[in-house]
């Protein structure tokens, strides 16, 4: 079952999107748009369905647009153009009394770069979420504290965000995101700034946690390997565009073009 489903989603930035679209249906690249219009182009018709309970990668280079497209999932950002189908509804049609309960039940995110409260300690931080949707202080903190526990956290509850490493903060970030108990994640780079040992440490708690959780992840790298080691699939975008979806044995032995072949590449020879 399609948990996730966007239909020719296309996101424009810039102050004049109906010419940067025109532009796009007539075959313009990114690099001409902004030229002419002066517009970013960030997503263009991008197509893709999540199932249930899957770990959904997304790749691309540095600017290809993947924090962008799963913005609009929890709808940070609403396209130029498409359609956004989460959980068989609508996403976009939600006012804003729906849309606060959808972000608060039904989907939750880690930040590329942590995005915690640096006055609130540890503790604080993770019950946030719980506390926004109404839960008691009694059963945030509760739930908070196991959820420390969980991300191998012990002990730093009442520590405050920059007395923590940032592979600890990290972990704070993950650890909020998982204690609103929603059915989808979204992890922006969530491990992209930290060294390589934390990093595979928390790519194996991450798959752990979804052996017992079975959440559907939508998980954004620019790391094949990491890719490779969380997805069921990976999608690869470039300059805004999807050029592959695929398993990563699929995306490994066929490569579509230069670009995911590149990636293969920088793999293979390090
Ligand atoms: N708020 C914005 N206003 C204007 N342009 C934007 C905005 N956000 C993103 N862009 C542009 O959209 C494109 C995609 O950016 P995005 O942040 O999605 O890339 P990314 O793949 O997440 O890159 P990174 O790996 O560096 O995080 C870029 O060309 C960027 O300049
Ligand atoms: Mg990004």
């Amino acid at each position: 079952m399609s948990v996730i489903e966007l239909r020719h989603v296309t996101k424009v930035f810039g102050r004049r999107p109906g010419q940067a679209l025109a532009l796009l249906d007539q075959g313009a690249s990114k690099a001409d748009i902004l030229a002419q219009t002066g517009c970013v182009l960030g997503v263009a018709d991008v197509s893709l369905s999540i199932d249930a309970g899957e770990v959904f990668v997304i790749m691309g280079l540095s600017g290809s647009g993947k924090s962008t497209l799963v913005r609009h999932f929890n709808r940070l950002i609403d396209p130029s153009r498409g359609e956004i189908i989460i959980q068989g509804e609508n996403v976009l049609d939600y006012r804003p009394a729906r849309l606060r309960e959808f972000r608060r039940r039904d989907i939750s995110m880690v930040f590329q770069g942590f995005g915690l409260l640096p006055h609130k300690n540890v503790l604080d931080n993770v019950a946030y979420g719980l506390r926004l949707r109404g839960d008691t202080r009694a059963a945030s903190l509760e739930r908070a504290q196991h959820w420390i526990e969980q991300v191998g956290l012990d002990g730093y509850a009442a520590h405050w965000p920059e007395q923590l490493s940032g592979g600890m903060r990290q972990r704070v970030g993950l650890a909020r995101a998982l204690a609103c108990d929603t059915p989808i994640l979204l992890l922006d780079e969530a491990f992209s700034a930290l060294d390589p040992l934390i990093r595979a440490d928390l790519q194996a708690q991450l798959r752990e946690l979804q052996a017992r959780l079975h959440k559907t992840i939508v998980f954004i790298t620019h790391d094949l390997d990491e890719a490779l080691r969380l997805g069921d699939r990976i999608a690869i975008l470039r300059d805004g565009r999807l050029v592959q979806v695929g398993t990563p044995q699929h995306i490994l032995q066929h490569p579509a073009d230069d670009y995911v072949s590149r990636f293969v590449q920088r793999r293979a020879g390090t």
